[in-house]
């Protein structure tokens, strides 16, 4: 599997050329378990009134086709001359149990993105926010072993693994939306401007996905998955190396996951303005879009998704936008569901090349092709795209 020529860990960008990537497998996945951080949602009525949230292992047959989309994207990528590397899947149908608490299994390894990042020549191992996630690094091990062996300037950072004891949970979060649309407008307003989510702030907890890289800047989403305490974590270990921002998206009632959210596809050059796709439904702060703007980046909202991938699958966990939710190639080319066609038309208006694949089947594994995919070497560098600091 690794690799015929010398792999370097380098990724510094969403955009610069992709040489080497992980994308995810689905042998062995299970529900992930309801715990203080996670309460399942059943998409559909009638199946909601009959069952609880399952256990357990997902079914062969579902497990056999997200892995076929999987499997095709890994062959879509080799074709484009990158290097594709694939997790070792353990058996996540185990209780685990730390001396603090206890749930019935694990989740899987679909989506690296969530739990590993590249930053420069660095690799983080991301604490995870869920019990249930707790030990999804294991999968990642062999790939990172081999990658420490193969580039002896690569640097291995495992951020400190929280608690996730109870108190590390704010336990009425659950009720505080339930009576969100019979309150006045105010009051929602309120609430959602309060950012109090599920994770508190007792010790230090996120998830890679919030993280998205654009050069000298990285942007992290303080969400149900990241916060505060963890970006400042990085920010602390990053320091001199990496800029590190916090982005808010307060209409978003349940941030998890910057990339359905914020999704940065190629920089400013002189000749042209930079591209951030952005979500309508959940819109920047006034400040942070004045600070894209004044460094010569045009904001382009997203197309509502396709009608084909909307209602989501019955146990997807992930809202509608997974839509948005492509790869990178380089700056000129992108991965995208093959179902998105509002969003191709916007993509090739925009001068990218769109590569079209199926992906709907991995959707109840935890999100979409960005997310099931981690990129250790892209060509890019330390550049610095943000010259014009953010206006008081
Ligand atoms: N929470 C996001 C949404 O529902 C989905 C994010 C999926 N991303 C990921 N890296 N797993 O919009």
């Amino acid at each position: 599997m690794l690799c015929n020529r010398a792999i370097k860990v380098n990724a510094w960008t969403q955009w610069g050329k992709l040489k080497t990537v992980v994308v995810g497998r689905a042998d062995s996945a299970c529900f992930q378990p309801e715990e203080p951080a996670f309460k399942g949602k059943i998409n559909n009525k009638i199946i909601e009134k009959e069952l609880d949230w399952p256990l357990g292992r997902k079914k062969q047959r579902v497990i056999d086709r997200a892995n076929n989309q999987l499997d095709n994207l890994a062959i879509v990528l080799t074709r484009l001359g990158v290097n594709v590397l694939r997790p070792s899947p353990i058996d996540f149908n185990r209780e685990i149990k730390t001396p603090l608490w206890q749930v019935n299994n694990m989740f899987c390894c679909v989506c690296p993105r969530d739990v590993m990042i590249t930053i420069g020549n660095s690799i983080i191992e991301a604490t995870m926010s869920k019990r249930g996630r707790f030990f999804e690094y294991l999968p990642y091990r062999d790939i990172m072993y081999k990658l420490w062996d193969a580039d002896h300037y690569m640097k291995w950072k495992a951020a400190p693994k929280p608690s996730m004891n109870s108190n590390m949970y704010w336990e009425g979060y659950w009720s505080k939306f339930n009576s969100f649309n019979i309150k006045s407008e105010d009051e929602q307003h309120k609430l959602l401007h309060d950012y109090k989510y599920v994770l508190n702030e007792s010790e230090i907890a996120f998830d890679a996905a919030d993280i998205t890289r654009c050069g000298k800047d990285i942007f992290v989403q303080h969400s149900m998955t990241t916060n505060l305490r963890a970006i400042e974590w990085l920010r602390r270990e990053l320091d001199g190396l990496i800029r590190v921002h916090t982005l808010k998206f307060p209409y978003d009632r349940e941030p998890s996951h910057i990339d359905c959210t914020l999704v940065p596809l190629r920089p400013p050059r002189s000749e042209q303005r930079g591209v951030i796709l952005t979500n309508p439904e959940r819109p920047l702060l006034d400040k942070d879009k004045k600070f894209f703007k004044d460094n010569g980046w045009e904001l382009v909202d997203v197309p509502m998704p396709s009608k084909i991938n909307y209602p989501m699958p019955t146990f997807c966990q992930s809202s509608k936008w997974l839509s948005m939710n492509l790869l990178s190639i380089d700056e000129n080319t992108v991965i995208v569901e093959e179902n998105e066609k509002d969003l191709h038309v916007l993509l090739e208006k925009l001068g990218f090349e769109t590569i079209k694949i199926p992906f709907r089947n991995v959707f109840e594994f935890g999100g979409s092709i960005h997310c099931s995919t981690w990129d250790i070497e892209r060509e890019d560098s330390s550049e610095d795209f943000f010259r014009t600091p953010y206006a008081l």
